[in-house]
């Protein structure tokens, strides 16, 4: 998501870890603006490869400037050149200053709402990685007692609760401010602040999201990712959820929720700056699988209201035409269509309503049937697939409404639609879809239960108890990559097969042509994926002694019925790997072997299903020794119909 990095030195010079590898060193580096400047500047360009779509510094302690000194710039991937750009302009002398790249959330991509955040007075400076879930509630009252508001985002809230802390003597100082601030909030952040009243301090936070800290010579620094401040030093402070951090030159302190000072963890990295992108991982699409809980439990993150109610603020489609629909299509390519078709079981269950699932590149040209009372989905992570962007646009023009569920923040897609429902995965580099596939279906399944809501087909207590179980699901998925060891054994086992059959049926059976799918792109060879009671209608013929099939079989309603169908090619000698819930020996029986998964309830199971398929891919593309991260002929965003 977004990146956030920050130094304070005071009047003293900026130095160079002289342990730092070549090619990490980063004083150096930064020729055209020296020192604090140079440093931010230098440590936004490597949070450059996450993805970005605006940025901004400010700087305090300038002599002959006073107060703050703030620059921001929303270019796509050009912000930071614009940033380093209006950089020549900024005053001599800041003694502490804090950088950050956006990766939009809450408001659109622009100047206006890229960081730093101010207050009213414009003299406490605020950046922010993650998610204030309450921020709404919070801004009202924030406004009602007299504060102004510039920016559509959530982060811009904590700037005004440090402040009001400051100005209505909550707090003693900038530290107690924040601890103040954060008292009210819900949600996921790590954050930093500074104030031209205490302009050799960075007072730093964090819940969930990440923060390191180093400490060499008379400065202090903090980043979210290592990248950004490697060759400053190799040795960091971990800040871990609710402490508060004070940097001053060349000194650290932390201190618990309750005021307690404590000692911080400490993290040596040996890395260097790839390895450093990667977090550790050997490759992005490692790196990726494993942020899957966090992606999901994002996506859920503050649209499950506490009364266990449902608030999509992004949708603008009011419950009154919602319940005026009579047909939902949903569109789109690849993994982003698997996504779709496990939705369509979730809306027809939940919501009573017929759903279409079509490949985007074959909808615009069967002559759809659309009115007013049609609501298309397009589903896209990237928002920019041409296929799925000339599906939505000819929806629109058909008539109908249009809902986008995205994972970037005004994506062409999302510009086009009547209402969108963003994911929250971050941004993904690795060609394969991992962690936004997974936040796609979180995604849909939360619109389904939406529109369950308005259109009244599920109790309130059966809304609820199916979001408590939403709420296991990112716990789960992190148990089931704990498991990628085991995954790697089984796909060891089957390293020399030339071709795999996968099967599913029901929910399992997208989760099938998913599995498919990411062997297909990451192991090039030949992996079909089929309804399992389809089998007998003629890819049964394919199977002959030694195929390995590969079956989704967790506890669906129609259990049975599947492991039926497995018997059907195990009696033909097929090598059977079967995806099962923990403990079921049941299903285990019937397999050579098995991928075990956390039982969960069945329309949220392909989360949690899919990623044993997601390893045993990523792990058999390894024994190949491909690399995952860059497939051949792949493109990550397919703009060419
Ligand atoms: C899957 O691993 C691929 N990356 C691909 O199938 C992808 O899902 C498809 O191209 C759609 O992309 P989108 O979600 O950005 O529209």
């Amino acid at each position: 998501m977004c990146g956030i990095i920050g130094i304070t030195t005071g009047a003293a010079a900026v130095r160079a870890d002289p342990g730092a590898a070549s090619g990490d060193t980063f004083v150096d580096d930064a020729s055209e603006h020296d020192g604090i400047l140079g440093v931010l500047l230098e440590g936004l360009a490597r949070l450059e490869y996450r993805g970005y779509d605006s940025a901004g510094l400010a700087l305090v302690g300038m002599p002959d400037a006073g107060g703050l000194w703030r620059a921001r710039a929303a270019n796509g991937t050009r912000s930071l050149d614009d940033l380093v750009k209006r950089a020549a302009d900024a005053p001599e002398g800041a003694t502490a200053g804090i950088g950050h790249t956006r990766w939009a959330t809450h408001g659109r991509p622009a100047e206006v709402n890229a960081h730093p955040h101010v207050d009213c007075s414009g003299r406490i400076g605020l950046i922010h990685n993650g998610i204030i879930e309450n921020h709404v509630e919070l801004a009202d009252e924030l406004i009602a007692d007299g504060h102004h508001f510039e920016s559509e985002t959530d982060t811009e809230v904590l700037a005004h609760l440090v402040e009001s802390a400051l100005d209505t003597g909550r707090a003693l100082g900038l530290a107690d401010a924040v601890r103040s601030a954060l008292g009210r909030v819900r949600g996921a952040f790590s954050l930093a602040v500074v104030h031209a009243d205490e302009p050799d301090l960075i007072v730093a936070a964090r819940r969930v999201s990440p923060l390191l800290m180093g400490v060499t010579g008379s400065a202090a620094f903090l980043a979210s990712d290592v990248p950004a401040i490697l060759g400053l030093t190799r040795d960091f402070f971990v800040l871990e959820d609710d402490q508060i951090a004070e940097l001053r030159p060349g000194r650290l302190t932390v201190t618990a929720a309750d005021g307690r000072q404590i000692e911080p963890a400490r993290l040596h990295v040996d890395w260097d700056l790839e390895a450093a992108r990667k977090d550790g991982y050997d490759e992005y699409m490692s790196k990726e699988m494993h942020e899957q809980p966090r992606a999901v439990a994002d996506t859920l993150l503050d649209r499950v209201l506490p009364d266990g109610t449902l608030a999509l603020d992004e949708v603008h489609i009011t419950n009154e035409e919602l319940r005026a629909v009579n047909k939902v299509f949903i569109v789109a390519c690849g993994s982003s269509y698997h996504a779709g078709m496990m939705a369509k079981y979730a809306i027809e269950h939940w919501a009573r309503l017929p759903v279409e699932i079509d490949i985007a590149s074959e909808f615009r040209y069967r002559d759809p049937v659309l009115d007013p009372s049609t609501l298309v989905i397009g589903v896209s992570q990237s928002g920019e697939t041409v296929d799925t962007f000339q599906a939505v646009r000819e929806a629109r023009r058909l008539g109908a409404k249009v809902l986008v569920i995205s994972n970037v923040v005004d994506s062409s897609m999302a510009r086009e639609a009547d209402a969108v429902l963003y994911t929250r995965a971050g941004p993904e580099i690795g060609v394969a879809s991992t962690k936004t596939h997974l936040a796609q279906i979180a995604a849909l399944d939360i619109l389904a239960l939406y529109l369950a809501q308005a259109r009244q087909t599920l109790s309130p207590a059966d809304a609820r108890a199916l979001l408590r179980g939403m709420g296991e699901v990112p716990g789960k998925v992190a148990v089931a990559l704990e498991r990628s060891t085991d995954v790697e054994a089984v796909a060891g086992r089957y390293r020399d097969s030339p071709s795999f059959i996968f099967l599913g049926r029901q929910v399992g059976y997208p989760v099938a042509l998913e599995g498919a799918l990411k062997l297909k792109e990451l192991s090039y060879l030949r992996a079909e994926g089929f309804p399992a009671g389809e089998l007998k209608h003629g890819p049964i013929a394919l199977v002959e002694p030694g195929t390995v099939v590969i079956g989704v079989a967790t506890r669906t309603p129609i259990w049975e019925k599947m492991m039926g169908n497995v018997a059907e090619v195990k009696s033909r000698g097929a090598t059977v790997v079967l995806v099962a819930g923990d403990g079921d020996e049941e299903t285990a029986r019937h397999a050579d072997s098995v991928l075990w998964v956390p039982p969960t309830e069945h329309l949220f199971a392909p989360m949690v299903d899919v990623v044993p398929l997601q390893l045993f891919a990523y792990h058999l593309a390894r024994l190949h020794g491909y690399d995952v991260d860059r497939p051949r002929n792949l493109a990550k965003v397919v703009t060419v119909e």
